[in-house]
């Protein structure tokens, strides 16, 4: 058994904390969600972080399925010694055999292998009777039990199965040797109290259940997928499977990021551990969401872009005094470069002032007033104002530029032929001065960002782009937000237009006028950065 302090009793216990094993298999059942398909290279590069986020065992695909997978799998075995790879398997040899194969060099590994258990699969899909497929289940562990110790056995759809019937069938495979049990909720049907349920049933109706640990694998169609498997938890399932933002077949899975925050920030109820390093946790999470094409909700828990953005008022004032008035978890910890305040037309004067402060502003309380209300009058008909915006109602109210820089001219050449070619002209507010730069690019987005690279030097890089739309139809006005870091700080500024790449620019300026500000750049640096003007 390869999971440790298996009590089962249930939270708040005052024995030793329980440890929860951690598998992922966002590349295998999360790579099934449509057009999630991952190249080789992702793969392996998805799985580094995977295993440096601090995951227990990692499923990276299904070996029978194409010579890339196999592959794949093959590659990570030998890769990564500190983990344990698992080898994806239908109860067939065939598949086992190459589950075997593909895992051989893997320094710790397991073969999971599933057939269905209820009647619908087995009567519309498998047709198969159950006796059959108990004894189908009883060969194929003790087939895979030859050529590995650990052997993890999943009744495909165990909700919809007739539950006694799951029971017999788990203490087939229990006595074949498997030493895992995997009770999945392959529809997302069931609901938690039910889900619970079924683990105590089947822990203690299958003979030898007390010697194997039992694993949850829920999906979430009906969203209940984090909700089930901590009920599994609860039931005594000491291993459960994630995939990192819960993406997989339909709605995906149990989000790896959620389970792990939940019993984090409730340990006071749950008393458990796992593996995860959460510092890590954003930093996958965006590298799963575009390498697989698949943008992460701005409501998503944990990692969305809103779950730790406050624009009320209100919560802006508890939060700029105390951070844990309106946030349960700390964004830091979590690798998260966040932006607390979200300036809308329900922010108050706390926010402005605090806002504007990061570009080195100081209001008076006069001047606040005055921003403020131009503000309100500006912010009833937006979306978000953006900082670009909210520093036009400061420029107008003090009736005097702000920032170090800021932003003549854009041109952009696009097309289909030739290369993408921008050149952004800057004026110095300081010096009163004013300089071209060009960058030319694979795309005009590219170009757009090595001019402004090239107008701010190398001691400000690029970080990030994020590009939203933020109305429909085709006056449709895009959001940008840049963040560029100096000096392993980030600053993150943002802009809107119709003009996509306006919004890119001014949110660049936004960003950089921040570093300027905040960081203490020097003005020989400064000095530095205007002699790589293409033309003065
Ligand atoms: O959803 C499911 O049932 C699965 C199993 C085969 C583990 O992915
Ligand atoms: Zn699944």
């Amino acid at each position: 058994m390869s999971n440790t302090n298996f009590t089962g009793k249930g939270p708040v216990t005052n024995e030793a904390k329980r440890r929860i094993t951690i598998f992922d298999t966002t590349l295998r059942d999360g790579e099934q969600a449509p057009g999630a398909a991952l190249q080789f290279e992702q793969k392996l590069l998805l799985a580094d972080k995977l295993v440096r986020l601090g995951v227990d065992v990692l499923e990276p695909g299904f070996p029978v399925s194409s010579p890339g997978e196999f592959e794949a799998v093959q590659r990570i075995s030998r890769l990564y010694p500190q983990i344990e790879v698992c080898g994806f398997a239908r109860a067939v040899r065939g598949d086992i055999d190459a589950a075997v194969k593909a895992t051989a060099d893997a320094e710790k590994r397991r073969i999971h292998l599933f057939i269905s258990a209820s009647d619908i699969h087995l009567t519309h899909q498998l047709r198969m009777k159950r006796a059959e497929v108990k004894q189908r289940a009883r060969e194929m562990v003790a087939y895979a039990r030859q050529f590995v110790d650990c052997v993890e056995f999943s009744a495909m759809d165990a909700t919809r199965a007739d539950q006694s019937y799951l029971a017999e069938l788990v203490e087939a495979a229990i006595e074949e040797g498997a030493g895992i049990i995997n009770l999945p909720d392959t529809v997302g049907y069931a609901m938690p109290h039910e889900f619970g349920e079924m683990f105590r049933f089947v822990r203690r109706e299958a003979r030898g259940a007390e010697n194997v640990c039992f694993s949850a694998h829920c999906h979430n169609d009906l969203g209940l997928a984090v909700a089930n498997s901590l009920a599994a938890i609860e039931a005594g399932a000491n291993q459960i499977e994630v995939t990192v933002n819960g993406v997989g077949e339909r709605t995906g899975n149990c989000a790896l990021e959620e389970l792990v925050m939940a019993l984090d920030t409730r340990k006071d109820y749950w008393q458990i551990e796992t593996n995860v390093q959460m510092e890590h946790l954003y930093d996958v999470s965006r590298s799963v969401s575009r390498m697989m094409h698949m943008p992460i909700a701005f409501n998503k828990p944990v990692v969305g872009r809103n779950a730790f953005q406050h624009e009320s008022g209100i919560h802006q004032d508890g939060l700029l005094k105390n951070r844990n008035t309106y946030e349960i978890m700390d964004p830091v910890r979590l690798g998260i470069p966040h932006e607390l305040i979200v300036l809308g037309k329900h922010s108050g004067r706390h926010a402005i002032k605090h806002k504007v402060s990061q570009y080195g502003i100081e209001l008076n309380a006069e001047q606040l007033n005055d921003v403020y209300d131009r503000f309100k009058q500006f912010a009833d008909n937006q979306k978000v104002v953006t900082d670009q915006q909210l520093l036009t109602c400061v420029g107008e109210a003090l009736d005097q530029e702000w920032g170090r820089f800021k932003l003549v001219d854009v041109q952009v050449v696009a097309g289909s032929s030739r290369a993408r070619v921008a050149s952004v002209t800057i004026f110095n507010i300081h010096e009163q001065t004013e300089h071209t730069y060009a960058g030319i690019g694979a795309g005009p987005v590219e170009a757009l960002i090595r001019a402004m690279q090239q107008a701010h030097g190398n001691e400000i890089s690029f970080e990030d782009l994020e590009l939203h739309s933020l109305t429909s139809g085709e006056e449709a006005v895009g959001e940008a937000a840049v963040t560029v870091q100096v000096d392993g700080h980030s600053y993150r500024g943002t802009a809107a237009h119709c003009d996509i790449m306006l919004a890119i620019a001014e949110a660049y300026m936004a960003a950089c006028n921040q570093a300027w500000s905040s960081s203490g750049l020097s003005d020989s640096e400064e000095a530095d950065t205007q002699k790589s003007a293409v033309q003065g």
